[in-house]
């Protein structure tokens, strides 16, 4: 059952914020976490992947802020925010947008998620879908994990814990990235390591805990009713084009975009198209000409 909860801001489990050097950040549910806000217009708030952070979108924020506010977040776990050594769930992180939401006091916004984001979207939509006024949900899926998959992520997890982020980021680069970019594009390459190598092995297995714990949202796809908006990489194999076909056809008037030439990571193989949709979708979600 969704959340039809009256948009009454409550700022209870903000305790603290402010800037240290470049970084934004602030207190939420007792953790910190590390945000950035630049531009005016509709706020356009962006989740990022495993295991990954919110520099992942330096470029939409770049270009798509001259037209819009574009909060970036680091993820409990990831980047600059907290990564305390303790139980994570995706509704614990649905929790800490909704505070940094309060926090910086929007009401309503246009949320983007990628992969995991876009599995933490689907928490924040149960709970919170009042503040939602819209949705693009890139290279995700709606289905919980297999048996096998949550196999793999515990394994995963012992990788962490035996060997540290830069044995995780040996695993992850090739399902992130296509071949051609792996190629073709040494400094994407570095700047995919240095995110994950970035992250703590708290976060990291926190964060694969989650995942492999997180509910079906396929029965929550016929319920959301605000404009949705489907990414995928023509070559995305993590959660490939057939799992964004499912959610187009069962989220009532979505629509679907698949980008040629990127993997899972559609946003920083393929920007300038990335970009587009994204431009494209919340100016007509700012005139309300969606459907
Ligand atoms: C991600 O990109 O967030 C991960 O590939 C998601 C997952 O492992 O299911």
């Amino acid at each position: 059952m969704i959340a039809n909860r009256p948009l009454t801001l409550i700022k209870a489990n903000v305790t603290n914020s402010g800037t240290r050097g470049d970084r934004v950040y602030t207190q939420v549910n007792n953790i910190t976490i590390g945000y950035s806000d630049h531009g005016t217009g509709l706020p356009i708030v962006f989740l990022h992947a495993f295991p990954l952070n919110r520099t992942m979108w330096t470029t939409q924020e770049r270009l798509l802020s001259s037209q819009f506010r574009i909060i970036t977040i680091d993820l409990r776990g990831h980047g600059e925010s907290d990564a305390p050594l303790w139980r994570y769930t995706l509704d614990q992180s649905a929790d800490d947008v909704r505070a940094l939401l309060d926090h910086l006091e929007i009401q309503q916004a246009l949320f983007i998620g990628l992969s995991m984001g876009g599995y933490i979207l689907f928490a924040f939509y149960r709970k919170y879908a009042a503040r939602v006024k819209g949705l693009i949900l890139a290279d995700t899926k709606a289905q919980a994990d297999t048996e096998e998959g949550k196999n793999g992520r515990f394994q995963l997890a012992q990788i962490a814990y035996k060997k540290g982020p830069s044995a995780i980021a040996d695993v992850m680069i090739p399902k992130l990235l296509s071949p051609m970019s792996i190629q073709t594009k040494p400094d994407l390459v570095r700047q995919v390591r240095a995110m994950i190598e970035g992250n703590q092995i708290s976060g990291i297995a926190g964060d694969l805990m989650a995942m492999a714990d997180r509910p079906d949202s396929f029965p929550l796809l016929s319920q959301i009713t605000c404009p949705t908006q489907i990414i995928v990489g023509g070559l995305d194999q993590a959660t490939p084009p057939s799992d964004a076909k499912l959610m187009a056809e069962h989220i009532p008037h979505a629509r679907l975009a698949i980008i040629p030439n990127a993997a899972h990571l559609s946003n920083l193989e393929q920007p300038e198209t990335f970009n587009q949709i994204v431009s494209a979708f919340a100016t007509e979600l700012t005139n309300g000409k969606e459907s």
